[in-house]
């Protein structure tokens, strides 16, 4: 079974997509870890990630594999376990700046693929009903208010122990939802056969039911 879920920032793809594959019995697969892992891998490395010819020249030395401990994935680049560096506001920037070069995407695309063939999968990103699993048996797009969206991002941030401003949450969030829709490869937007999940207002768990039922209707 295949499942795509895209969607803005901070609409709840990952938490929602998460209790979904758990109710379910399959794998969760989180793509944006790939994206971040490439730009945070890239400034460790001294590589300009807003550079796309300098960023495109290294993505051979690149090997990026996803792994499952427990049920819980791991983004592992050259052997190094990087998954406890990438979820920070300077990795989420970095991770849509590469996200947007045709040359990234293409190298991750197989192995987005590859897990979805090997496993089923409720897989959350930007364009995996578009442009990955075209012919995923689900596909939702799950948007929510921008200020809403901000303002658990902001939440979960300060609940990691960042020190961040509300304000600077939702200009970052806006900016890169701006940057995401825009760019000319792949970028974020609702497949023709996806239904819109607008989770404004909800409770997690309300979301969560929400899904579920449409997930439940469709297969
Ligand atoms: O879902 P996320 O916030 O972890 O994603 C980080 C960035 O990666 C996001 O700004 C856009 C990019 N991304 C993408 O282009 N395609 C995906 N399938 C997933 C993420």
């Amino acid at each position: 079974m295949q499942i795509a879920i895209d969607g803005p920032v901070g609409a709840g793809k990952s938490t929602i997509a998460k209790e979904c594959a758990r109710r379910l019995g399959i794998v969760y697969m989180d793509t944006g870890a790939l994206y971040r892992a490439v730009g945070v891998w890239c400034s460790e490395n001294s590589i300009d990630a807003y550079n796309e010819e300098a960023v495109t020249s290294v993505l051979p030395k690149i090997s990026p594999e996803i792994k499952l401990f427990d049920g819980v994935q791991r983004v592992i680049i050259n052997g190094d376990d990087i998954t406890d560096r990438i979820r920070t506001p300077e990795a989420s920037m970095l991770a849509s700046k590469v996200s947007s070069y045709g040359s990234v995407r293409a190298f991750l695309l197989d192995l987005q693929r590859d897990f979805a063939a090997k496993n089923s999968v409720v897989m959350d990103g930007r364009d995996i009903g578009t442009v990955i699993l075209p012919n995923a048996d689900v596909k939702i797009f799950l948007s929510a208010d921008s200020k809403e969206r901000a303002r658990r991002r902001y939440e979960e941030l300060l609940n990691k122990g960042a020190d961040v401003k509300f304000d600077d949450v939702l200009a970052d969030l806006e900016k890169r939802d701006a940057a995401d829709s825009s760019r000319a490869c792949a970028p974020l937007k609702q497949a023709d056969d996806a239904i819109l999940a607008d989770t404004t207002g909800n409770t997690f768990e309300q979301s969560v039911e929400l899904i579920m039922s449409i997930i439940q209707n469709k297969t």
